[in-house]
This record gives C-alpha cells, sequence and structure tokens, in this order.
C-alpha cells in the first residue's frame, strides 16, 4: 500500500532528523513507531499525510508517486485516503459532538445518498466506540477519552485506507489510552483500516501487528516494545 524509500529529511537547527528511512506498509497493517522524543516520529507522520516534505526520497501509495503531487492533488489525496488522529482532540468547540463527527462530510462532494451512508456509518461507529449519547453534547462538556473517541470517528468518516495516529493516547489516563488502543486495534480488524501510530506507551505499541523504533535517523523492528 504504502512504500517509503529512503527518505531524508533535516531541519536548520537541527540537521538530519530522517536519514534514508524507508519502510513498507501493506493493506491491513498496524504499525507503530516508538522512539524518544525529538526522533522523528511526527516529522515521519506529516511527510506521509503530505503535511510536510522531504528533502529526498520517494513515496509510493498505492502506486502513485505522491511526493509529485501539487497542492490540489495533495489535499484530494489526504480526503479520500487518509485520517488524522492526534494527542490533543482538536475539536471545534461550537460545534456538537455530532457535527464535528461530520464535519469532514461536508467539505467532500457527496451526493445524499453517498452522505447518509457514511453518516449511517458514522452513527454505528459512535454506537461501537460508546459515543453515541453524546451527540448533543458540546466539546468541554465530555471527558478527554470521549473526545479523543470523537476525534477517531471524525477521522474515520470519509473512509479513509490509512489512520495517521500521532500520540494519540498521549494525553488520557490508563483505563482510556487502554480503551482506545482496544478500539484502534478493532477497527484495523473489522474495517481493515491501516494504521500508522506514533506513541510512546509500549502497552500501546504492543497492539500493533508490526512493532517498529527509531535508531539513527531510520526505523529498525522493535523486537522489544
Ligand atoms: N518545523 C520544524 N522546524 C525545525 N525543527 C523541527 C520542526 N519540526 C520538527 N523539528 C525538529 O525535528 C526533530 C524531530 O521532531 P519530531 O516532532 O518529529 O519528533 P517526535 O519523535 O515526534 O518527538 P515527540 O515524541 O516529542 O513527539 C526535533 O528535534 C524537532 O525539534
Ligand atoms: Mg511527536
Amino acid at each position: 500500500m504504502l512504500r517509503i524509500i529512503n527518505i531524508t529529511k533535516s531541519f536548520p537547527q537541527r540537521g538530519i532528523v530522517l536519514n534514508n528511512l524507508s519502510l513498507n506498509v501493506n493493506e491491513g497493517d498496524s504499525v507503530s513507531v516508538s522512539g524518544p522524543s525529538g526522533s522523528g516520529k511526527t516529522t515521519l507522520l506529516n511527510i506521509i499525510g503530505l503535511l510536510d516534505s522531504p528533502d529526498k526520497g520517494e513515496i509510493i501509495f498505492r502506486n502513485n508517486k505522491i511526493l509529485e503531487y501539487d497542492a490540489e492533488q495533495s489535499a484530494s489525496y489526504r480526503n479520500k485516503n487518509i485520517g488524522f488522529i492526534f494527542q490533543d482532540h482538536l475539536l471545534l468547540p461550537y460545534l456538537t459532538v455530532k457535527e464535528n463527527v461530520l464535519l469532514p462530510l461536508m467539505a467532500s462532494k457527496l451526493s445524499e445518498a453517498e452522505y447518509t451512508e457514511k453518516a449511517n456509518d458514522a452513527f454505528k461507529m459512535m454506537e461501537k466506540t460508546g459515543i453515541s449519547d453524546l451527540s448533543e453534547k458540546y466539546p468541554f462538556t465530555i471527558s478527554g477519552g470521549e473526545a479523543q473517541r470523537v476525534a477517531l470517528v471524525r477521522a474515520l468518516v470519509n473512509r479513509p485506507s490509512l489512520l495517521l495516529a500521532d500520540e494519540p493516547t498521549g494525553s488520557l489516563d490508563r483505563k482510556n489510552a487502554e480503551n482506545l488502543g482496544n478500539i484502534l486495534t478493532e477497527m484495523n480488524r473489522e474495517f481493515g483500516i491501516t494504521i500508522i501510530l506514533a506513541t510512546h506507551s509500549a502497552s500501546l505499541a504492543g497492539k500493533m501487528s508490526i512493532k517498529m523504533k527509531f535508531s539513527e535517523g531510520t526505523l529498525i523492528l522493535d523486537d522489544n516494545p
């Protein structure tokens, strides 16, 4: 699905962060990326999501050279294929939970039938993740764990094939972190969503089928996360 080939990325003040990094991800894989703070996890996810670009290297997503995309193609790649979740949920405070979840559908040009289908899917996912009862609430009236589940459903509402999760349990307590980790593995198993997840949590990394860690700017298998 995704082939990352010899990616190098440096920042002016920092020097080389990603050093000739390569990674293959197959459809349906779940991949954890670990490594100390500053090792390049977020940088890598940003590059895969085309939010940042490498100095050199190649990325092939389903036979397409995505680094050659212009702004419009990049936006369409993200909208069609990629779901993002971050450490902070970034829900819009003036929209209800339900409105937040359905927001990405507004940005896609959908027929009424497609909209209804995806909205119904979203309601099913809300059901599954235990946030249905929160539909009409505003983000500041729900807990952090609940908000993160809302953010997850929002990330999945366009049925992306690839979910990029950057420290998604970083601001959750253990119980909520455990719960979100289980939901992620369920989404991977049931809907076949491919996951690439950056985390400091060994227990979250352990739930993924392929465990990688940063070593000198590149990724190696992590046998003992
Ligand atoms: N836009 C930027 N400009 C300059 N330096 C940057 C930029 N983004 C990241 N860096 C540097 O690149 C390095 C890697 O950062 P990155 O955010 O990818 O690390 P990380 O592994 O995600 O860390 P953490 O676990 O703390 O989230 C860091 O040294 C960071 O300071
Ligand atoms: Mg980071």
